[in-house]
């Protein structure tokens, strides 16, 4: 591959992973059972990110190995519906497309665990989405570095990727020990946690013990709260892999905790609520689904909507699969009916929220979502004020454009 037998693309891509593994001391290669490509939105590509990917699709590069997509800057289908400017859902489709054209599967969402691509426990992969790489992490016990875009694209045309990091067992170490000594009540509660944990603990491993009352984290409801908790540390900080005291895979079936590690103790969630929250009252838009709503949270939605009317709109952001699934279940009717709309394939974080008009022809100023990731990186992206609370909190803010919440 790097002598240029197998074609300019893979060569290129053997290059950037040879450069990789160098600067980081791997001693070789392993082969990843999937890739996750994030860098699909235009908003973030531009027109040079379009043309490099136009390139290497036109030079005959091909994907080998399952390859999935994050989000793009818009909903594929109702584009039009939701706003999206012509000029942008051409370029955004042209993207689509050439990375379609290198076999990519197109599935535009953040959380391919939860439409079937659900990795097994210890096998190699190379995801870039950084809320889905903590969970393969540390939910279901796979191995991948946070992979950039490009980086994971020539780990999907070459099947390999450098052995170190998170790949090996030395890796997955705790570097730090944190006492929860707050409880943990709500998503909320989980988000702001991360937020703080991501900010103490910047790039590295840690280690919870939950010393105060919280939620149940077993199941499917549990799952929900990892996925929040890992969103948050992967946004304030660039945590890639956490682990819970009895409660993650790696934490029950060995000891992932040295001696000697430094600790943190968490005794109040306040600083990263006041942290993510402006003092806005009036709210123009609201979003749930960072990372993308599972059905269970499309179903809660649904419930807190019925029969309801809103002032605010609302996105809920999905996956294709998952609203498809929400639309056979009669979920997407009820909240279209109460004038939401349940948007797959794009988020409020990479779709090009500033060109959106309101209703009465304003842009959007501000924002309600139960996402600490989405309301850690809104203000930078958008430059919109943000109101950070519950689900059902945004729910209310839709129904009345005001902030009620704490
Ligand atoms: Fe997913 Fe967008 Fe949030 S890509 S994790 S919904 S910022």
């Amino acid at each position: 591959m790097l002598a240029g037998e197998q074609g300019e693309p893979v060569h290129k891509a053997m290059e950037i992973l040879v450069a990789l593994g160098q600067i980081y001391h791997a001693e070789d290669f392993v082969p990843v059972a999937h890739v996750q490509i994030a860098g699909v939105s235009y908003k973030n590509l531009g027109d040079a990110g379009l043309e490099f990917l136009l390139e290497w699709a036109d030079r005959g590069a091909r994907v080998r190995v399952p390859t999935t997509l994050n989000p793009a800057g818009m909903d594929t289908t109702y584009w039009q519906e939701i706003g999206i400017p012509a000029s942008f859902a051409q370029k955004q489709g042209m993207i689509v497309d050439a990375y379609t054209a290198m076999g990519v599967e197109p599935t535009l969402t953040c959380t391919p665990y939860q439409v079937g691509h659900r990795p097994a426990l210890g096998e190699h992969l190379a995801w870039s989405e950084s809320s889905a790489v903590s969970f393969a992490n540390s939910v279901l016990g796979a191995r991948t570095n946070r992979e950039g875009g490009p980086s994971a694209l020539a780990a999907a045309l070459t099947g390999l990727t450098p052995r170190y990091g998170f790949h090996l067992d030395s890796g997955r170490l705790a570097t730090h020990l944190i006492q929860v000594r707050c409880p943990l009540r709500d998503e909320t509660d989980f988000g702001a946690l991360g937020y703080l944990v991501g900010q103490r603990v910047h790039n590295g491993v840690p280690y919870f013990r939950f010393e105060a009352e919280t939620l149940d984290l077993a199941g499917e409801r549990g799952e929900q709260l990892l996925k929040t908790l890992g969103a948050a540390m992967a946004a304030s900080g660039a945590i890639a892999l956490y682990h819970i005291e009895g409660v993650t895979l790696e934490a029950r079936q060995g000891s992932m905790l040295p001696a000697g590690v430094s600790s943190v103790v968490i005794s109040s969630l306040e600083e990263a609520f006041a942290a993510l929250n402006s003092p806005v009252e009036t709210i123009d838009f609201v979003s749930i689904g960072c990372p993308h709503a599972s059905l269970i949270e499309i179903a809660q939605v649904a419930r807190l909507l019925e029969g309801k009317r809103l002032r605010a709109p609302l996105w809920v952001t999905t996956a294709r699969q998952t609203r498809a699934e929400a639309e056979k279940q009669g979920l997407v009717k009820i909240i279209e009916e109460a004038g939401g709309y349940v948007v797959a394939d794009t988020c409020m974080v990479v779709a090009p929220l500033e060109s959106l008009q309101l209703p009465d022809g304003r842009s959007i100023k501000s924002i309600a979502t139960n996402s600490a990731k989405a309301a850690f990186y809104a203000p930078s992206y958008h430059g919109v004020s943000v109101r950070f609370g519950s689900l059902a909190q945004c729910i209310e803010a839709s129904l009345t454009g005001k902030w009620t919440g704490r």
